[in-house]
């Protein structure tokens, strides 16, 4: 996990509806030394955009790090409604923990602006960008300023489904789902894009055991992190009968930080963004039967047990 010694944090910028697993990653994110977290740009995704800003502020408290600043974006996908999912998160989008009204509050500047200043004041391929909701916010970035692009390092996201199909619909996975026009423009905008999908995030099933030793750290940060998790995966234990459920979002930190604790592949993805019946699909070139050109490393495998070590380890660092 450690960086080489002379290297400097690699700087991120987090780009969230929190949601539990979004919590989890953000925590995760702040603890890491090998990562500089700029900022954390919230959109509506999981729960409306007031509360996913709230989310955050509340999240870097408990982290101890009020300084990062939070930046509420867009309040509802480009071309569509918003959809929601309090049936998974509950009606604060981080049900499960008592955690005390944040002290901060967003930055007074809109996120796009923001992270949009913020990319083209870097230099070339400095900045990685980490979407862990509906990628709205980016893809606003990336219409109004193309140029933005070449600043990126990478875009490392979670979101997507092909192989196991969608948690969404039969197709869709959510992040894809609610804003699949942001999306496709994320997975053309010419910087190298990382998919964390459901077809690997599965793969990495919470234990009642790892959930315990997070609590079992008796900081608060564990305790909450805990209470989060329970409520989280209630859902899709019932819904798919497993003995946990996945904790999506931390992918995309642990990728960072250990990218080999996953395998994919890189290839073609294109979303669908006009059929009713597929709207949202992440339709995956896996095996190269079109000549539409790479645009995506597409992660489909994970060493869990690594993963979830890792989760702990930087969790336990912090307060
Ligand atoms: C994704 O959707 C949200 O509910 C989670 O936070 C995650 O980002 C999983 O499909
Ligand atoms: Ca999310």
């Amino acid at each position: 996990m450690s960086a080489p010694p002379d290297a400097s944090p690699r700087p991120i910028i987090i780009d969230t509806d929190p949601g539990q697993d979004d919590a989890i990653a953000i925590l995760a994110a702040l603890a890491a030394p090998e990562l500089a977290v700029l900022g954390i740009t919230a959109v509506a995704g999981n729960v409306p955009l007031e509360l996913t800003a709230r989310n955050a502020c509340i999240l870097v408290e408990l982290a101890g790090r009020p300084e990062v600043p939070v930046f509420a974006g867009c309040d509802r996908p480009l071309r569509r409604d918003l959809v929601t999912a309090e049936h998974v998160h509950g009606k604060t989008g981080i049900d499960g923990a008592e955690l005390p009204e944040p002290v901060t509050a967003p930055q007074p500047r809109h996120a796009v602006e923001w992270m949009t200043e913020t990319v083209l004041a870097a230099g070339e391929r400095e900045i990685t960008i980490c979407p862990l909701g509906p990628m709205t916010n980016v893809a606003t970035m990336l219409e109004a300023a193309p140029e933005a692009a070449r600043n990126i390092r990478e875009i490392v996201c979670m979101g997507g489904g092909f192989f196991g199909g969608g948690n969404t619909t039969p197709v869709a996975e959510f992040n894809v789902f609610v804003d699949p026009d942001a999306a496709q423009i994320v997975l053309h905008c010419g910087a190298p894009v990382t998919m964390l999908p459901q077809d690997v995030t599965h793969k990495a099933l919470m234990t009642d055991a790892w959930i315990n030793r997070v609590r079992g750290l008796g900081t608060r940060t564990g305790v909450a992190a805990a209470g989060m998790l329970e409520f989280y995966e209630r859902y899709d234990v019932d819904k798919y009968g497993t003995t946990g459920g996945p904790l999506h979002d931390p992918n995309v930190i642990a990728y960072l930080l250990r990218p080999d604790l996953y395998e994919g592949r890189h290839c073609n993805v294109e979303v669908e963004t006009d059929s009713p019946l597929t709207l949202g699909m992440t339709v995956v070139d896996w095996w190269g039967v079109t000549d539409r050109p790479s645009n995506c490393h597409y992660i489909t495998d994970v060493d869990s047990n690594g993963f979830y070590n890792l989760l702990y380890t930087l969790l336990a660092r912090l307060p």
